[in-house]
C-alpha cells in the first residue's frame, strides 16, 4: 500500500469544490494551480474534467509532496508538477485560461497575494478564469468562531499567514482586471470565489 502524502481537509472539500468548478471552467482548456500542496485536488479535479489539462505548481520544496500523487495518475491530462513561487518574476510557465488555488493565500504573506495578484494582472490572458478556495473575512469580521481560533492558530504558526479579508483580495483582483462573477459559500466556513479577467491593459 502506498503512503502518498495526505490532507484530510482536502478529502472533505474537493467534491464541493469539483461542484462548482464543473460550471466555473466548463468552457476552459488548461488550468494552472498554485500551491497545488499533496495532489489530492489536481488528480481528482483532473480526471472528472477530463477536457481541461491540469498543470500542479507549488514552491519548489513542497514539490516533494506533491510529486508522488501526481506520478500515479493514469490520465492523460495532467502536466508533471512544476516549482513556481508565486513571487517569481517571470512565472515558470505560461498562464492558460483558468487558474486555481486552495487554501494558499492566508498561508503566504499578504505581499505574496500582491504579487499574486499582479502577476496575474500582467500574464493572464483576457477572459481568463480565476477560482480561489479558501476562508476569508467580510466587514473586516470572521465568519465563524472556527475561523477565529484558525487564524490565531495560523498566527502562531507564521505571523504573516492570516485569513485575508475578502475586500482586499477583491481590490487586488479588480486592479489586476479581475471582475467577481461568484462568491459561493462552502462547507466549514470557506468560500470558492471565481473572478473572470475583463481588462487587460
Ligand atoms: C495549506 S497548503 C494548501 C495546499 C492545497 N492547495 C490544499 O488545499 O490542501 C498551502 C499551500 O500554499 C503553498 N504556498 C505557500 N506560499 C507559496 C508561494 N509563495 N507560492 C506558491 N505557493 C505557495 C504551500 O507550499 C502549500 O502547498
Amino acid at each position: 500500500m502506498s503512503a502518498l502524502p495526505f490532507s484530510q481537509a482536502c478529502e472533505n472539500n474537493k467534491s464541493f469544490i469539483l461542484e462548482v468548478l464543473r460550471d466555473a471552467f466548463a468552457d476552459r482548456l488548461g488550468v494552472l494551480e498554485i500551491g497545488a500542496g499533496t495532489g489530492q485536488h489536481a488528480t481528482y479535479l483532473a480526471e472528472r474534467m477530463p477536457w481541461l489539462t491540469w498543470q500542479p505548481t507549488d514552491v519548489a520544496e513542497n514539490l516533494l509532496l506533491l510529486n508522488p500523487r501526481c506520478a500515479e495518475y493514469t490520465g492523460d491530462n495532467l502536466l508533471p508538477p512544476l516549482a513556481l513561487d508565486v513571487c517569481d518574476d517571470p512565472w515558470p510557465v505560461a498562464v492558460p485560461d483558468a487558474v486555481f488555488t486552495a487554501n494558499s493565500l492566508h498561508i503566504m504573506p499578504f505581499s505574496s497575494v500582491q504579487k499574486l495578484f499582479a502577476m496575474l494582472g500582467r500574464a493572464a490572458p483576457e477572459g481568463a478564469v480565476l477560482a480561489v478556495y479558501g476562508p476569508f473575512n467580510y466587514n473586516g469580521r470572521y465568519t465563524s468562531d472556527s475561523n477565529a481560533r484558525f487564524d490565531q492558530w495560523l498566527a502562531q504558526q507564521n505571523p504573516q499567514s492570516a485569513i485575508r479579508h475578502f475586500e482586499s483580495v477583491d481590490e487586488l483582483a479588480g486592479a489586476a482586471g479581475f471582475t467577481l462573477r461568484a462568491d459561493n459559500a462552502m462547507p466549514a466556513n470557506n468560500r470558492l470565489l471565481v473572478w473572470q479577467r475583463t481588462a487587460v491593459e
